[in-house]
């Protein structure tokens, strides 16, 4: 994890597209009066889009200001969610390499020596046409199919270092890899298909059910 601090080269201004603004304006009325500031990580998050991946101090200014937050306050959920990058990233893909522990144990080592090799030898820099960076991030919260990586808003599982430097390689020719599982895994069921709740017989039409009627209730002690 790095210290997260806005980048020292900063553009002079941020406004939202007219269809982004249209968009924060009927995602700010689903909040109740007076709780537009709950809207702040959606909102952050289109500015972040729009600007080609991360938030400068104006975006965060003109989300506070639309939400009648403090800066401050949009600075602190900024700063504190790897969600959101202070600072330029790839325009193609931004690689977040889950490094904690079940992704660490299933082989992140080998996916951060792939994204140093492939793309730049330290986190948080581009490569040499700006098109990809990456950087280590904790728990993205997709334990089951260790280990992954997330590129913007889509999560990249069961990976190998074969199958990562492939979606990079996509990437970088500006394709967009398939998300989701890099085996033949659906989604995050067991590998090899389901090992449990597998007898037909559970599923036929003809299966019949015996109600069981719970215990009686104890009797409470009589006391004198
Ligand atoms: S440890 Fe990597 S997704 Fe949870």
């Amino acid at each position: 994890m790095s210290v997260r601090r806005l980048d020292p080269v900063q553009p002079d201004s941020f406004v939202f597209t007219a269809e982004n603004l249209a968009w924060a304006k009927s995602t700010i009325e689903k909040y109740p009066p007076g709780k537009q500031a709950s809207a702040v990580l959606p909102i952050l998050w289109r500015a972040q889009e729009q600007n080609d991946g991360w938030v400068s101090r104006k975006a965060m200014e003109y989300v506070g200001d639309m939400l009648g937050m403090s800066h401050i306050r949009v600075f602190e959920v900024a700063t504190f969610y790897t969600m959101f990058q202070l600072s330029p990233v790839g325009k193609r893909a931004h690689i977040q390499v889950c490094g904690t522990t079940p992704c660490m144990l299933r082989g992140a080592e080998e996916l951060k020596k792939v994204c140093q090799r492939k793309i730049h030898a330290e986190a948080h820099h581009l490569n040499a046409d700006g098109s990809l960076s990456w950087e280590e991030v904790e728990c993205l919260g997709a334990c089951v199919n260790a280990p992954m990586v997330q590129v913007f808003k889509d999560t990249y599982e069961d990976l190998t270092p074969e199958a990562l430097e492939k979606i990079i390689d996509e990437f970088s020719a500006g394709k967009t890899p398939k998300p989701g599982p890099q085996t033949d895994r659906q989604l995050s069921a067991p590998i090899g298909g389901p090992m449990t709740l597998t007898d037909p017989a559970l599923y036929s039409d003809t299966r019949t059910f015996t109600r069981l009627e719970p215990p009686p209730p104890l009797e409470t002690p009589k006391t004198t």
